[in-house]
């Protein structure tokens, strides 16, 4: 099976390269690079030993598109590629609407005009807003958004059901990922967020390697077990595998799907520090500070139905999240750069 990963220089996409050449799938990789750069791609053709054919592509460009789909036949489409900064959707709506929403539109319509049907998206736990319920299962209703960003994803659910629902020879697969964390084991391909991170992770290991001064706690007046917010991280490794139980799915002809990705377990802000500091024996400085406006209190997953469908569920603890998230800090401070 050919699958087209677009999006595959990111943080998910290259992970799931891997599982995916590992599991003996022919893939190409397509990313505008707005977010990542090659050097990930070289790095993951490290690991696995296989070559990964890559175009420099924008979703948005109909024409470029459609002379790779013309040349490479693909089976299915795995769909990373967006733009992900929760605060800089804010500031900049029209290009997350363009970006993520026109650009998914443009590659939906190329993919049906070569008779390409099967589509893994990537979707989050933002689309559950405050959630009705917790742990949060696939028929929680969806809830509203605090940002941008987060309708995109919620949108592009909604489109993409309602294209299936159309023609049911498509087969979508929407994943709703919970936090993801981690690294590779070698230590080789990790997160590379630009600038400040927003994310609690990047910030922690920033701050443990020393280009961060502190960690600053977004409030400890939650209702949850010590005050502060609770999330369900999961191993990067075990997201990407995710996708390659969910491309199996697809190969039954599934319809629409949807699933969580997530481990089922909440892990508050203080807890992550002390399991942190636990796995690599590095001092996490912290300082409590105001709450995060669009912060809720409590968000995991119920992991049942990856499970029981998939036959999917996260192997990676807590620690070993830590561990490896660190791995790759302190042998890239700066990222791809080195
Ligand atoms: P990432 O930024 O590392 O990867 C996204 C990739 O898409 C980047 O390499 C970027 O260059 C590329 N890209 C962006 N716009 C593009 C365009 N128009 N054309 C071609 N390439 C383009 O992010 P990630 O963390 O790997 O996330 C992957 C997907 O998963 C995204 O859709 C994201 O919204 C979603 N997601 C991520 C998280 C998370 O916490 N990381 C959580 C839930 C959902
Ligand atoms: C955020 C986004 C969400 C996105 C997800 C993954 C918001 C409101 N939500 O979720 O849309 O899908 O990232 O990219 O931005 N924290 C601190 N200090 C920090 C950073 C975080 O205390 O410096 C806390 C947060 O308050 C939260 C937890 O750590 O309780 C996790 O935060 P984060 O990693 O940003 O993820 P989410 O808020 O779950």
């Amino acid at each position: 099976m050919k699958i087209l990963v677009t999006g595959g220089a990111g943080y998910i996409g290259s992970h799931t390269v891997v599982e995916l050449q590992n599991e003996g799938y022919d893939v190409v990789v397509i990313d505008n690079l707005s977010n990542s750069c090659e050097k990930s791609i070289e790095r993951v053709e490290k690991i696995t030993g296989k070559k990964v054919p890559f175009y420099k592509c924008d979703i948005l460009d109909r024409e470029k598109l459609s002379e790779i789909m013309d040349k490479e036949n693909f089976d299915a489409c795995i769909h990373f590629a967006g733009l992900k900064a929760v605060g800089e959707s804010v500031q900049k709506p029209w290009e997350y609407y363009e970006n993520n929403i026109a650009g998914t539109l443009t590659l939906v319509d190329v993919m049906r005009k070569h008779n390409v049907k099967n589509i893994i998206f990537s979707s989050s736990a933002t689309i559950y807003g405050d959630p009705a319920f917790i742990p949060i299962t696939e028929e929680c209703p969806k809830g509203v958004c605090t940002n941008p960003y987060g309708w995109t994803k919620s949108m592009l659910e909604q489109v993409l059901t309602d294209i299936q629902k159309a023609d049911p020879e498509w087969n979508v697969i929407l994943l709703r990922y919970f936090n993801p964390i981690g690294a590779h084991k070698s230590g080789t391909i990790g997160e590379n967020p630009n600038g400040i991170p927003n994310n609690l992770m990047p910030y922690i290991t920033q701050t443990a390697v020393g280009k961060r001064d502190h960690l600053t706690i977004f409030g400890n007046d939650y209702d949850t077990h010590d005050g502060t917010g609770v999330r369900d991280y999961i191993h990067v490794v075990d997201l990407a595998r995710g996708h390659v139980k969910a491309l199996a799915k697809i190969k039954e002809k599934a319809g629409l799907k949807i699933y969580n990705l997530g481990t089922g377990t909440g892990y508050s802000v203080l807890d992550i520090v002390k399991n942190f500091e636990e796995a690599t024996g590095v001092k996490v400085p912290y300082e409590i500070g105001p709450r995060r406006p669009g912060d809720i209190a409590t968000c995991y997953a119920s992991a049942k139905k990856a499970y029981d469908e998939l036959g999917w569920k996260a192997e990676y603890g807590i620690k070993e999240m830590c561990a490896d998230s660190w791995n790759w800090q302190k042998n890239n401070p700066n990222g791809y750069e080195d």
